[in-house]
């Protein structure tokens, strides 16, 4: 992708002003949310311990990103988003597996940009990080095994789908250091827009080709992370909590029958990580809302001259 210096300065010179008022209150407990769009396939056992009530901030206005960053971000991971669209058309056949591969190569790169600066800035004595390093790292985590579980079923197979997906993660990861070194509030917007794609993405998936996936069996990676892995890392990067049917926040664990159930919780995966990044763009905290009041953040209009 090619950026003009005028816009990129523009870009960061706006970026720079910006800053959500909010400082981290994070609880760091651990535990799984309840996605609102679980599969009817997919059974649930509960874990052991009971998790802790979350707190949403009362009564804040949530930031908005300046209207030339909002449209900048927008048409930056649009046409990003057009390019993998146009190269990778959804027809249900073993291509998809290469469009998914592609997608979790690049959408997971912003995961460790913001690590990578969020330890820059621990080394030089910030100890103000909270606990977004550990729900960041859990989401790596998370889309590392997407990105796993697609290459278990050969979306990695070809050379240039490897070149593509390879090279757009690697300039995209330095292009996201930059710009959160900068200003978090619009690095975490960037992903906030892909994170609403890949959802999207995986959504259409499984309404167009649900019932071929229910003949498929599930990668054996697959089971591995979500049934038989120790779900501390899995319960951290699910921050923004459903109530279960007692009220509670539940903790759960996914029985995986098939194919369709795995990309199921995928695409729930994607909407967990969408519904963290809205809150630490609008309130600068991973819980700013609760669940239902997640939206995507606004533009904000420029001041007239
Ligand atoms: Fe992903
Ligand atoms: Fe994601």
């Amino acid at each position: 992708m090619k950026l003009s210096v005028p816009l990129f300065l523009s870009l960061l010179a706006s970026a720079s002003t910006f800053a959500p008022s909010t400082p981290l209150q994070i609880n760091s407990a651990a535990m799984r949310s309840s996605t609102a769009f679980a599969s009817s396939s997919t059974s649930l056992k509960v874990a052991s311990a009971p998790p802790p009530v979350q707190t949403p901030t009362p009564n804040k206005e949530p930031e908005m990103i300046d209207e030339n960053v909002y449209k900048f971000n927008k048409i930056l991971i649009d046409t990003v988003y057009d390019i993998i669209c146009f190269f990778y058309p959804v027809k249900g056949t073993k291509r998809d597996f290469a469009r998914f591969y592609v997608l979790e190569t690049v959408a997971r790169v912003p995961y460790f940009a913001y690590l990578s600066v969020m330890h820059l800035r621990e080394t030089f004595g910030d100890r103000e990080l909270g606990d977004k390093m550990r729900t960041h790292y859990a989401e790596a985590d998370n889309e590392l095994h997407h990105l796993l579980i697609m290459e278990s079923l050969g979306g990695n197979e070809n050379v240039i789908d490897r070149t593509l997906a390879q090279t757009m993660a690697f300039f995209y990861y330095w292009y996201v250091t930059v710009v959160y070194f900068f200003s978090p509030p619009v690095a975490y917007h960037l992903s906030e827009l892909i994170e609403d794609h890949a959802f999207d993405t995986y959504s259409g998936y499984l309404e167009n080709h649900g019932e071929m996936l229910k003949t498929k069996p599930v990668p054996a990676i697959a089971t591995k992370y979500y049934v038989e892995d120790n779900p501390f890392l899995f319960d951290l990067f699910c921050t923004v909590k459903n109530k279960d049917e007692d009220g509670n926040f539940s903790a759960r664990r996914p029985q995986l029958d098939n194919l369709y159930d795995v990309f199921v919780n995928v695409r729930d995966d994607e909407k967990e990580h969408w519904k963290t990044l809205c809150n630490l763009v609008q309130y600068g905290d991973m819980q700013g809302v609760e669940n239902k009041n997640v939206v995507g953040t606004k533009a904000k209009p420029a001041e007239p001259n």
